[in-house]
């Protein structure tokens, strides 16, 4: 995956790309590129590996000018992170620059082709195969028409692609195209902003178009947008009004989006319920559940596909609509789901949970369940992404921008939704009772207070955290609501401060990985109070047997736990179905202080792009 953006316009160019690029950083950051069509009418191409703040640093005071131009951050899927492989690629003949975002599959037998006809590549991307069949299939036309040189090209592409291209033919044109990766136009006055995501545009203009798939978008200095598909039949779309919330995120004082997003969650879980928990009468509406009650009560199972933390959210959903609905649900990782030739039918609800809501495993997973007839519900964060776009219905989590990589307000913003559509359906389905039903919805309308008092532990943490840098390994066990927390928790440590963590059932240490364990293994332990409480202190007492050192979380004024584990720290008590919400508070810091102790980058941790737009 990775960020385009693109601009045509009366402004100077390059501050607007760059602008939008770090807002896509997200995306991918091992490289860095920009194509401008210079005021001296010359295409200038500048690339660097890393950061866009190293693309900056590289074009110094180098020319800038120009009105025209495209970029690019990078998450490398075909040849190595490095200036030569950075976008935009250049065709042969110079007349050509593109920019992409996904998977050329078939770009060897492109560049075989190619080769054969004397074109020499120079970089080691599917992408470059790309660029160079659209300047060969121009030196096939007579005319010189860009759109119809782009048609016959993308014609020939099996994959994945949002491209912008320059036809420096046409300089004061820009073009771009797409299936199934996102793009974005904006439509100013006088200009055209592209992006693979709305934020980089809604900084500047609240008129958007989404890009559909195999559309191509021609943008010209003083024309009209034209659209028009690999056919040639023209493409009408309505312009979409942006929210003017979007935008800029910044870090407000905090030293990293993901402490300032951990911090956010008491808000946001509030944004979250926001109309639909009824504080007064202790009641939830969601109105997706009763615009479709029927067909999600008719179903014969759920099934719930996601990817990553979003996959953990499903875990803890699959047990909620168990639980309080009695309703079989299945989870199944999107990218597993999508190739399994899953027996799903016209009664299955698949519910698809994605934080950027343009995860390419969740989308593919999504249209493989609607081909089978599924109904299928998304659950997303960024409103007008891909998979609510793509969903039969759906509820945001309104959580606003997550910026940090490790998704963290997004996970208690997902598993606040499936909570609450799980109580709704259950009231409806009678399968809780009345008194069950109004103590959960109580109690969830002071979850964002309590999460207030779990983020005091903030400073143990950080004090604590510095003991643990010194460790390869670390193990996460839970059990029942706190399995997927566990799992969750030694996610969060591993994407950001690169430490080897497992996460297991409690109960099931016994059957291997308690072999692990001996007096440099850490093992974080969620023990809260609860059925399994019991249980869970047996585990620790297994663990302590073993000299392991165990950090246990606990609910306020546990007297039990404290006295055996070597780190307590406690989170205010709750309903156990609310437990993960308050016990991921703790676990998020852990990982977050251990990676900054470590000096790791929290927000951009390496290999990782916070959106993974391709398989
Ligand atoms: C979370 O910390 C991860 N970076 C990652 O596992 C993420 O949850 C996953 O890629 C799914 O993303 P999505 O929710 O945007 O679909
Ligand atoms: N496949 C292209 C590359 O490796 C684009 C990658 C992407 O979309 O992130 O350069």
């Amino acid at each position: 995956m990775c960020g385009i953006t693109g601009y045509l316009g009366g402004k100077d160019a390059y501050p607007v790309l760059v602008d939008g690029l770090k807002q896509l950083e997200y995306r991918g950051y091992d490289s860095a590129g920009v194509a401008l069509v210079s005021d001296s009418g010359k295409l200038n191409v500048y690339k660097e590996k890393g950061k866009v703040s190293d693309l900056e640093d590289y074009i110094g005071d180098k020319d800038r000018s120009g009105h025209v131009g495209i970029a690019h951050t990078r998450w490398a899927t075909h040849g190595e992170p490095c200036a030569r492989n950075a976008h935009p690629h250049v065709s042969a003949s110079g007349r050509f620059a593109i920019v992409h975002n996904g998977i050329i599959e078939n770009y060897s037998v492109i560049k075989e082709n190619l080769e054969r006809k004397g074109y020499v590549f120079s970089s080691s991307t599917d992408t470059e195969a790309l660029v160079q069949l659209i300047d060969y299939m121009s030196s096939r036309q007579e005319s010189s028409d860009t759109v119809s040189i782009l048609q016959a090209a993308l014609r020939e592409v099996v994959g994945a692609y949002a491209i912008a291209l320059i036809d420096m033919e046409h300089p004061d044109c820009l073009y771009a195209a797409r299936k199934s990766s996102p793009l974005v136009i904006g439509i100013g006055d006088g200009e055209f902003y592209l992006a693979s995501d709305v934020n980089p545009v809604a900084s500047y203009t609240e008129h958007v178009i989404f890009l559909e798939d195999e559309e191509i978008a021609q943008m010209c200095c003083g024309e009209p947008l034209r659209i028009v598909n690999l056919a040639n039949d023209e493409c009408r779309h309505e312009v979409t009004t942006v929210p003017k919330s979007l935008g800029k995120v910044q870090k407000g004082g905090f030293g990293h989006y993901m402490l300032k997003e951990i911090y956010e969650q008491p808000d946001c879980i509030r944004d979250c319920m926001r109309g639909r928990v009824n504080i007064e009468d202790k009641t939830v509406f969601m109105s997706a559940v009763h615009e479709h009650r029927d067909r999600l009560l008719s179903a014969g199972r759920f099934i719930i596909v996601a990817c990553g933390t979003s996959w953990h959210a499903g875990l803890i959903g699959k047990q909620l609509f168990e639980n309080l609905c009695q309703i079989p649900t299945e989870v199944a990782y999107a990218s597993e789901f999508r190739y399994s030739n899953p027996v799903v039918g016209s009664r299955d609800v698949v519910f698809a949970i994605s934080q950027s809501g343009e995860t390419a495993d969740t989308l593919a997973a999504v249209e493989l369940a609607r081909s089978k007839g599924a109904f299928v519900y998304g659950i997303c964060n960024a409103v007008g992404s891909s998979i609510p776009r793509s969903t039969d219905t759906g509820s945001y989590i309104h959580v606003g921008p997550e910026i940090g990589v490790a998704s963290t307000k997004a996970f208690t913003g997902q598993v606040t939704v499936l909570t609450m559509i799980a109580l709704d359906l259950a009231r409806e389905k009678h399968s809780i009772a009345d008194s069950v039903y109004h103590e959960i919805v109580g109690e969830l309308a002071r979850i964002p207070y309590k999460m207030k008092s779990a983020l005091r532990s903030d400073e143990r943490i950080a004090a604590l955290s510095g003991i643990f840098t010194y460790a390869r390994n670390f193990i996460y066990l839970g059990r029942g609501y706190s399995y997927p927390v566990a799992l969750e928790g030694a996610l969060k440590l591993k994407e950001i401060s690169y430490i080897h963590a497992e996460g297991y059932p409690a109960a099931e240490m016994k059957h291997g990985p308690i072999a692990l364990i001996d007096e440099e293994m850490p093992v974080v332990i969620i023990a809260t109070r609860n059925a399994l409480y019991g249980k869970v202190l047996s585990n620790v007492q297994e663990i302590k047997a073993r000299k392991g050192r165990v950090i246990a979380v606990v609910s306020e004024g546990d007297d039990v736990i404290s006295r055996i584990a070597d780190t307590v720290i406690e989170v205010p008590s709750s309903l156990e179905c609310l437990d993960p919400l308050l016990s991921t508070i703790p676990l998020q810091l852990l990982a977050y202080h251990i990676a900054v102790c470590k000096g790791k980058d929290v927000d951009r941790p390496r290999n990782l792009a916070k959106s993974v737009t391709v398989e």
